[in-house]
């Protein structure tokens, strides 16, 4: 399936990724083996970070995995705004897959899914975020050899662990078995992300780099990692204020621990001095601890007794 980004373009590079065979003959000197290897630690750190493994174990919010979205979507569209800028550029030009990779629309799609008409209005960047994307229009603009760094960081991961995170989001959210919300997770022109990932590392490869260049973009992939988990970081506290969400219609646990504003006793009385004072939330949190517990079993049994007596 060569697309317009594979047409026309000499040896090695005019390959279709569906034709290409799996290549086992690396070289440590190859721009694909210095990024996976100079990577190794930033990429353990990434899967074991909390939002990340919590995310895989199902555990996120749906307003979380809304502004996880949104965190993407600023991203996308900085990276994919230089690419365009830099689609000619030597050092990118064999590694531009529009088509096959760029995810802002699906990006927007799953934005309108979430927010509904009018999200553009809805949505910011937070500043985490806005770091991320300022250091991706620096790069672009000023050191655009660095771009591919950004590119690999998202596009390899994306394609890497797509298909799981889409399930588990769908599980997880009940989202619709139709994709609506996890478009971004939808490479539709790449029908097998193995051997596409084969080309992309063919293409790195094929760059014509000296050592120093190569050793500033396995850095650069680095700083893209550490900006993700940064990101993440921010996701993850995030979360930890949300209140917790209504399951299969039920009622929300109320245990005094959640968001005291989306409690309607507390709603009632904000206009006045702001503290929650809910006897729900108050009685319901001192009934989770266990010395209570004991003192309300206690009083139970002293007033059974005194009961007993006086019927007596
Ligand atoms: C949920 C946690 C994650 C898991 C379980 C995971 C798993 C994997 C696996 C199994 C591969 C190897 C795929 C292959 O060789 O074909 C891979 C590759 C990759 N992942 Fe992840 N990943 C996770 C998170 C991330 C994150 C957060 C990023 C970056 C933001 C990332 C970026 C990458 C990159 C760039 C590669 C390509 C490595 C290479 O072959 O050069 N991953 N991942």
């Amino acid at each position: 399936m060569p697309s317009e980004a594979t047409e026309g373009l000499e040896e090695p590079e005019n390959l279709s990724y569906e034709d290409l065979e799996e290549d086992d003959n690396v070289s440590p000197t190859d721009l694909s083996e210095l990024l996976k290897e100079g990577t190794k630690e930033s990429h353990d750190q990434a899967e074991n970070t909390q939002f990340v493994k919590d995310f895989l174990k199902g555990k996120i919010k749906r307003e979380l995995f809304k502004l996880g979205t949104v965190a993407l979507y600023y991203t996308y569209s900085a990276l994919e705004e230089e690419m365009e800028r830099n689609k000619d550029h030597p050092a990118f030009a064999p590694l531009y897959f529009p088509l096959e990779l760029h995810r802002k629309e699906s990006l927007e799609k799953d934005l309108e899914y979430f927010y509904g008409e009018g999200w553009p209005g809805k949505i910011q960047c937070s500043e985490v975020a806005q770091r991320y994307v300022d250091r991706i229009h620096h790069v672009g603009q000023h050191e655009p050899e660095l771009l591919v760094a950004h590119a690999y960081t998202r596009y390899m991961g994306d394609l890497s662990g797509g298909q799981v995170l889409k399930k588990v989001a769908q599980r997880s959210l009940k989202l619709p078995a139709t994709g609506e919300g996890v478009q971004f997770y939808v490479f539709a022109h790449i029908s097998s992300p193995q051997q596409f990932k084969q080309f992309y590392r063919a293409r790195l490869n094929a760059l014509d780099l000296d050592a120093g260049t190569k050793e500033r973009i396995v850095q650069e992939a680095n700083k893209a990692f550490e900006f993700n988990m940064q990101v993440f970081d921010e996701l993850d506290k995030i979360g930890a204020l949300l209140p917790e969400e209504v399951q299969d219609g039920g009622l929300p646990l109320h245990d005094g621990r959640g968001d005291p504003r989306q409690c309607p006793y507390y709603a009632a009385k904000l206009g006045g001095s702001g503290a929650s004072g809910c006897p729900f939330h108050l009685a319901l949190a001192m009934l989770k601890q266990p010395p209570v517990q004991l003192a309300v079993a206690a009083c139970l049994a002293v007033m059974a007794g005194v009961a007993a007596w006086y019927v007596m």
